[in-house]
């Protein structure tokens, strides 16, 4: 019996897997138990930040809907249909060997892309804080980067994505979505972050979604903070999905540059600003 025990919570705590690996579902499941009952009820109540007052009244809960929402789900759920095979180049956390992976289209749009709720939620903070400068790190099929370019029809939306075969799809993406204010740079990270950091006077706001283990997320985070003034928003996507996430995580709320950061389970939002004397960490329901 206590063996078996044993055994079962070994099992659900990922005992003996590296802390690279993704935890599995019960892992993950008693992590969201754990966020729900820790976090602030998600209306605000019982929050003194003026600041996150407002940005969870007029951001987190407000409402994205309109016939772009349509046209762009209409086009996530077609490509979740499509079973055509492709070859992809695999620079990730789950990296294999030979790097290369046989996936369908499908495969790709179920289990890589930011569901609607959290794609929506990233449009309703561009309208918000109308950052400088937008980058995402990470386009896959590109459904996301629409919500991104839907907020800011005047700014270039950068996404990178280092699978050229997923970066081709995404242009098709735009390309019938119809968004036109968007560069994709095709290529890994660690070339083309330093490249694009080169470019740009100040990092406005980065999504941070690729390549989720400890080493890359911060060498990206450092490299993002030395362009950085208090205006950069940054989003980090999967801070619970890994042991080398959870510790990610961790060392960027404990940074001395960072005043703000909201823990919504799914993703971390981090904020700069200097008006937010005494750090605040917050974990909000979402
Ligand atoms: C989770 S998906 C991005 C999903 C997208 N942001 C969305 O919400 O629809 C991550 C993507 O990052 C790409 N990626 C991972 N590591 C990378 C790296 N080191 N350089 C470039 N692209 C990378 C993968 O090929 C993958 O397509």
């Amino acid at each position: 019996m206590w063996l078996m025990l044993s055994i079962f919570i070994l099992l659900i705590l990922n005992v003996g897997k590296g802390n690279k690996m993704k935890y599995n579902k019960p892992t993950i499941l008693l992590k969201y138990i754990a966020y729900l009952l820790k976090a602030s009820n998600g209306k605000g109540h019982g929050i003194h930040s003026p600041f996150v007052f407002s940005f969870i009244k007029n951001v987190l809960n407000a409402k994205t809907q309109g016939a772009w929402v349509d046209k762009i789900e209409k086009y996530r759920t077609d490509l979740s249909y499509n079973k055509q095979a492709i070859k992809i180049l695999d620079l990730g956390a789950g990296a294999t060997k030979q790097g290369y992976k046989v996936k369908q289209i499908a495969e790709v749009a179920k289990g890589a892309l930011k569901s609607k709720k959290y794609s929506a939620l990233l449009n309703r903070m561009l309208a918000y804080f109308k950052p400088i400068a937008v980058l995402e790190m990470g386009t896959s099929l590109g459904i996301t980067t629409c919500y991104l370019a839907q907020a800011l029809p005047d700014t270039k939306i950068v996404t990178m994505e280092g699978a050229p075969a997923i970066a081709e799809l995404a242009l098709a993406t735009f390309e019938n979505v119809g968004y036109k204010n968007i560069q994709v740079v095709v290529g890994n990270f660690d070339q083309n972050l330093p490249l694009y950091l080169k470019d740009i006077d100040h990092v406005g706001f980065v999504f941070i979604d690729g390549n989720h283990s400890y080493e890359p997320t911060m060498t990206y985070f450092n490299s993002l903070l030395s362009k950085s003034n208090e205006d950069a928003i940054f989003i980090f996507d999967d801070i619970h999905w890994s042991k080398e996430m959870e510790n990610a995580w961790e060392e960027i709320k404990a940074d001395e540059r960072v005043s703000l950061t909201i823990d919504l389970f799914y993703i971390g939002i981090v904020f700069l600003k200097k008006e937010n004397k005494e750090k605040e960490n917050f974990i909000i329901r979402f």
